[in-house]
């Protein structure tokens, strides 16, 4: 699948590197200095490209977001045309850029926020295991792959991201309409509060047990 990513820090690289190695192209983009976009495309490895913003939306069947929510908004807006159609995958959490909470939340969400930005555009929200965990050799937790809510309006896009997510491999849950994101994107919030502020490591995560 053709993928652009928006966001060539560490949730874009770590994405970018698990989706090539499974045979996905991509086309990564977006820092403030071009040679980072080159690190990240290096460290991607395989077939991967550089690309503006622009290019790498144009470019992907699936579009990942990978950016800081402090710019996000901006960036979804001047690439918003050429997402029209497209599954945009939102790994966003909307945190306050000293991560002390939430910047939105419960009453709406980052992805439904990114949906009113890029209207026409297929908006899945799944947040991801933490970057730490992406960039290293397994993405098991205590012999388990953590879960990833998916949350979209189109049921096609959520199967789209779900077997991305497996391709990482981790374990997706369809959780149904992107509203719900109100509240996977807390949980989130949780994690970072557990594993920064708590000291539990990043090599934490939650799964659906049923
Ligand atoms: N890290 C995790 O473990 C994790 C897990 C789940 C979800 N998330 C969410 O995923 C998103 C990305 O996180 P991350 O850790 O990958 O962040 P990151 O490493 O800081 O990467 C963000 C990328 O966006 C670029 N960027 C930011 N502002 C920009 C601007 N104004 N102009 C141009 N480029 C800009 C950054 O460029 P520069 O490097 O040049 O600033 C960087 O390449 C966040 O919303 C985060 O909450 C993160």
């Amino acid at each position: 699948m053709k993928i652009g990513i928006i966001g060539a820090g560490n949730v874009g690289t770590g994405l970018g590197k698990r989706l090539a190695a499974k045979g996905h192209d991509i086309v990564v983009s977006f820092a403030r200095s071009p040679d980072k976009v080159v690190s990240a495309a290096v460290s991607i490895g395989r077939t991967a490209r550089v690309g503006t913003p622009e290019e790498a939306a144009r470019y992907g069947d699936v579009v990942i977001i990978a950016t800081p929510w402090s710019a996000t908004l901006e960036i979804i807006h001047a690439i918003a045309p050429m997402l029209v159609g497209k599954i945009v995958w939102d790994t966003t959490n909307p945190l306050k850029p000293d991560m002390s909470g939430l910047e939105i939340g419960t009453t709406t969400s980052g992805g439904e926020e990114i949906a009113r930005a890029a209207p026409g555009a297929k908006i899945v929200k799944a947040v991801p295991p933490f970057a730490e965990i992406l960039l290293s050799p397994s993405l098991e937790i205590g012999g388990e792959l953590p879960g990833v809510f998916i949350c979209a309006e189109d049921a096609e896009a959520r199967k789209v991201i779900l077997s991305l997510v497996e391709d990482l491999p981790a374990s997706g849950i369809d959780a149904g309409p992107l509203s719900l994101a109100r509240y996977t994107e807390p949980l989130g919030m949780l994690l970072v509060q557990l594993a920064y502020a708590q000291s539990m490591g990043a090599r934490i995560g939650t799964r659906l047990i049923r």
